[in-house]
């Protein structure tokens, strides 16, 4: 059984993940989105929130599974008996966090092989942080960014926050 990790912060998942994610369940027999804890990020929602939002957008793969997760990355992969971390790569900006942190793990763990999924048009600059911008915003499109139980999340944040 091949199973791979896509690990993220999900605050909170974008269409854009949804798309990595989808795409990577047709490789492999399983993913297991893995939502880190990243305390030092500040997330808007809560590891909990986050985790449930992800399980909601994603409840329609079968092969898709969601896990929070506080710690190492390839600890957290080695400890479900994931082979391969997938991630999203948009705009060429991205490139080199991503390289540095692909270094880190295959440092930490040779075995680990990590690949990219590159966006599609639509998706390239789409990020966490512009649809939680665009909600603040209170702005109708926000469905074309993210899935419904998202928008509808962040709405009701929004709302309680004003
Ligand atoms: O969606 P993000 O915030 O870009 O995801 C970053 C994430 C969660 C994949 C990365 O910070 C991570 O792997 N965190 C777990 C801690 C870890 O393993 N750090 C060392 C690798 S950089």
């Amino acid at each position: 059984m091949k199973r791979a990790v896509t690990p993220g912060t999900f605050d909170p998942i974008t269409n854009g993940h949804l798309d990595v994610i989808s795409r990577a369940a047709q490789l492999v027999d399983e993913v297991v989105v893995a939502v880190a804890a990243s305390r030092k990020k500040g997330p808007l929602f809560s590891l909990e929130e986050r985790t449930r939002l992800a399980r909601e957008a994603t409840a329609h793969l079968p092969n898709v599974r969601v896990e929070p997760f506080d710690g190492l990355l390839v600890d957290f992969a080695h400890e479900i008996g994931a082979t391969i971390v997938v991630k999203g790569l948009r705009a060429v900006t991205d490139f080199e966090y991503e390289f540095q942190q692909t270094a880190l793990n295959y440092q930490l763990s040779p075995e680990l092989e990590t690949v990219f999924i590159m966006s599609p048009p639509q998706y390239m600059y789409l990020s966490s942080s512009i649809v939680r911008e665009i909600a603040s915003m209170n702005d109708e499109k926000l469905e074309s960014f993210a899935p419904d139980c998202v928008c509808k999340a962040l709405r009701e944040k929004f709302s309680s926050r004003r």
